[in-house]
């Protein structure tokens, strides 16, 4: 063995023997709806964990032990600050004294639905001027397949470094769902895939500390696409069963008895739900990634692009709805009052972004609709020229009609029953009522 060799087995095992330990200090760039409670984990598995953000807002709240994030309970981030196991700062010095970086930074689409990979450059510059030997860095964000050697690998090497001896580097896709009370980080699978087997190998340990179970996969590549694949596969059957939902209502079928009907079929099958449209950080947006990147190798995702049109449809078809029952209703949608239930993209979370809440509103201003909504989650919203206050539910009382956009459970759905004169139901959230006030998807 040669004294090179040596001295790097000796950086890999020195790494390892701190990670079993739990003596590595962990650090978590972007303290967002992945980062925190990726953070939260490690300290909650006995690891000293730094957050770094640009946000001083977001720093100064973990060390003021004040949760943002729905998922994670306040008195949870208070106990680990408090036990000196979090701690967050807008310094990215500190990343001198780290031995693992786990890079959680926004990946959105620029206006072109070009990939924008500015957060996660600038976070890799800030890390290449701390860098130093014995590190394992670890790219969470998701992005097109690629990204973790062609860009992020070509950074860190320039320190004359070399991958899988002197430093590890790994995807992993971040797989958390907010509001889900059932899977969480700690019991989320998580597939990993390093650059060298050496960094898998240290990836999957470094996971394997405060996670219950780690997917080791062959590359980052792999790793990379399997996210990619996850969120295109729920993309596209949310397109079909959008595109079956208005083919239903054009022959006067109930889409929804359809899928639970057909949800009964023990295999081959899985319920999809049409919708207002979608939303959120990762549907709407990751499928792009990748019809960016397959474009390059010359494959059309025609797919993705087709369930994109389909789903970018929906606000619309909601509004016609609206439009249709008002007409019924003898009323023009000019100058009705039209009551949204739920802004936020999906039930029990706070989270606007991408929301068709913020679509179907518009598109009900531009119709000359005098709106209000009301949201547990959401108290104020601000859009192109739209300013409003979340009202109580009973508000919902003095709308010519009433859309469910989001179907938060806190919604008493019999009292909007008892109080709406019309409701237009894009969740099937009153699927055990009927009536002619009810008009569904
Ligand atoms: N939110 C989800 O449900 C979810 C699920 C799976 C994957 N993801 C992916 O995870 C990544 C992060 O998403 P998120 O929802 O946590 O985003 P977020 O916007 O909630 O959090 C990102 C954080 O990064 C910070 N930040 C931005 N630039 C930075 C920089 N250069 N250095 C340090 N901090 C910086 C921001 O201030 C913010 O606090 C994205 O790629 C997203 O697609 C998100």
């Amino acid at each position: 063995m040669s004294d090179t060799q040596a001295v790097a087995q000796t950086t890999a095992q020195m790494l390892e023997e701190k990670i079993r330990s739990r003596a590595a200090r962990v650090g978590i760039i972007g303290l967002g709806y992945v980062g925190l409670p990726l953070a939260v984990e490690f300290a909650h598995a006995g690891f000293s964990v730094t957050g770094i953000d640009i946000s001083e807002e977001k720093t100064g709240k973990v060390n003021g032990g004040e949760s943002y994030v729905g998922d994670i309970p306040t008195a949870t981030l208070a106990g680990l600050t408090a036990a000196g196991k979090l701690r967050a700062t807008t310094d990215f010095s500190v990343v001198a004294e780290l031995d693992t970086i786990n890079i959680c930074v926004p990946t959105p689409l620029r206006k072109t639905k070009d990939p924008d990979m500015s957060y996660i450059m600038s976070a890799c510059q800030e890390i290449a001027r701390h860098f130093h030997p014995g590190m394992l860095v670890i790219l969470e964000s998701t992005t097109y397949p690629g990204t973790t050697d062609e860009l992020v690998l070509s950074m860190l090497e320039q320190s004359g470094l070399e991958v899988g001896k002197d430093f590890f580097l790994c995807f992993s896709p971040e797989r958390v769902d907010p509001g889900n009370p059932k899977y969480q980080t700690k019991n989320i699978p998580k597939v990993v895939g390093g650059v060298t087997a050496a960094c898998t190998a240290m990836g999957r340990l470094f996971y394997s500390q405060a996670l219950e179970n780690v997917v080791p996969v062959s590359s980052t590549q792999v790793a990379e696409m399997v996210k990619l694949l996850e969120n295109t596969f729920r993309m596209i059957n949310i397109g079909l069963v959008n595109e079956i939902a208005m083919m239903c209502d054009r022959m006067g079928i109930n889409v929804w008895e359809v899928i639970d009907a057909a949800a009964t079929k023990p295999f081959g099958f899985m319920p999809f739900y049409p919708g207002p449209g979608l939303g959120g950080h990762c549907i709407p947006i990751d499928p792009f990634y990748l019809s960016w990147k397959s474009k390059q190798a010359g494959i059309e995702a025609r797919f993705i692009e087709l369930a994109g049109y389909i789903n970018g449809q929906m606000p619309h078809f909601v509004v016609d709805k609206v439009q249709d029952a008002l007409n019924d209703a003898g009323k023009p949608v000019k100058g009705s009052r039209i009551h949204v239930m739920g802004v936020a993209y999906k039930r029990d979370i706070e989270d606007m972004r991408e929301s068709p809440a913020l679509d179907v509103l518009l598109l009900l201003q531009k119709r000359g609709a005098r709106l209000s909504y009301s949201d547990p989650h959401v108290p104020s919203l601000k859009l192109d020229g739209l300013h409003l206050e979340a009202k109580p539910e009973e508000a919902a009382a003095e709308a010519d009609c009433v859309v469910i956009v989001t179907d938060h459970s806190a919604f008493d759905y019999a009292g909007l029953l008892d109080r709406a004169q019309l409701i237009v139901d894009t969740r099937n959230a009153l699927k055990n009522c009927a009536g002619p006030k009810i008009v569904r998807l």
